[in-house]
């Protein structure tokens, strides 16, 4: 049942060209563009929406943070991104114009699905991303998108969270289609190197030898961090998750522009710091930013592991390790840039003779407040 791998987990990472592809299929027609009639809510209600508010917890709120750049990005909504179990409390400002996403991979968990229930008697228009057909918030909410991950046994969410992911990115590319204009072109230049992802995703998998090493040596650490800007920023945020819930470690992720405002007085020599670096054509120099980051704390005797699109050549005067992961553009890049920490995680809790699929104190499901 296991596929001839040691673990679920391990399983579940090979599965993810398969989590994106399946995700992406029977979406579009034959002039590629996205058909989401299984929606069922009205071009019209969805051109009206002003507002987008994503509720989910855990990795799901990380594609959720994924999702906010790449939605604004392509679409020009304003969307805002809420733990689920904050956002009830949090007398938030929903109006009917309001599309409020959930995320969730088992539909059940109770934390989002009381955002949901609660979003939809403030107002506002409820669509569900989920991995579980019929389960309860796709049920609770007006409309549903779901995932193709397949099935998640392993507690620790790997391929849901690349479905996830893409989901959002097929709701964003949808919503600026029916925008048209240059969003409509745009977005379908987006969607068409969307599908040679999984692919990419493929190849990178191939190339997870050293990935592995690395974490093998690292059995007795005690802490890493993980930095990242832009849409690495969540990705960070989701390697430190996969660390501590895999491996029992202590692991931080920060955006990296946060560093001097703070965090940059943890590193001391030997501290094992993972950098997402974006692509060299994001927008702003950003990659030049954080260069100058692993530039830093590489002075300060940080170990940089790097995590860099290939013939990326800026970081290497300054990584301890580099891995590299294939180009894209910069919004799709999450897609690619998480497998490798997703793999440290694995390979670190194998090390640690920790169990992968099953982390102490953790449920697969959280159907509890
Ligand atoms: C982390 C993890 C959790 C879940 C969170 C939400 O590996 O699995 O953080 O992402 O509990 O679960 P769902 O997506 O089922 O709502």
């Amino acid at each position: 049942e296991k596929g001839g791998y040691d673990t679920f987990m391990e399983k579940e990472i090979h599965e993810q060209p398969h989590a994106v592809g399946d995700t992406l299929l029977g979406r579009t027609d034959e002039d590629g563009h996205l058909v989401l009639d299984e929606l069922r809510i009205s071009e019209q209600q969805l051109k009206d929406i002003d507002r987008i508010t994503i509720v989910a917890c855990g990795t799901a709120a990380y594609a959720g943070m994924v999702a906010k750049y790449a939605i604004e990005h392509w679409t020009r909504i304003p969307v805002e991104v809420a733990l689920a179990h904050e956002f009830r409390y949090c007398e938030p400002i929903v109006s009917e114009r309001t599309l409020v996403v959930s995320i969730s991979q088992s539909g059940e968990t109770m934390d989002t699905l009381m955002a949901v229930k609660h979003a939809r008697d403030l107002g506002a228009l409820t669509v569900s991303v989920c991995n579980t057909h019929g389960s309860t918030i796709p049920r609770e909410s007006d409309a549903v998108l779901y995932t193709h991950a397949g099935p998640e046994i392993a507690v620790a969410s790997t391929k849901a969270f690349l479905a996830q992911i893409t989901a959002c990115y097929v709701l964003g590319l949808y919503l600026a289609q029916l925008r048209g204009g240059s969003y409509a072109d745009d977005a379908a230049a987006v969607l068409k190197e969307l599908h040679q992802v999984p692919g990419k995703i493929e190849q990178l998998l191939g190339s997870m030898g050293r990935v592995r090493e690395i974490a093998r040596f690292m059995a007795d650490t005690r802490s890493v961090l993980f930095l990242g800007r832009h849409v690495g920023y969540p990705v960070a945020m989701e390697g430190a998750l996969k660390l501590k819930e895999l491996a029992y470690i202590h692991a931080e992720g920060f955006a990296a522009g946060e560093l001097k405002h703070g965090p940059i007085a943890l590193i001391e020599p030997g501290q094992p710091v993972f950098i997402v670096v974006p692509g060299p054509d994001t927008p702003h120099g950003l990659h030049g930013k954080v260069v100058s980051n692993i530039q830093e704390i590489r002075a300060r005797g940080a170990r940089t592991l790097v995590i860099a699109q290939e013939g990326d050549t800026a970081v290497e005067p300054f990584a301890d390790e580099i891995i590299r992961v294939p180009a894209t553009s910069p919004m799709l890049a999450p897609l690619l840039t998480v497998v490798p920490l997703q793999v440290f995680a694995l390979h670190l809790s194998t090390a640690k003779g920790l169990d992968v699929d099953q982390p102490r104190n953790l449920a697969k499901s959280v159907t509890v407040e």
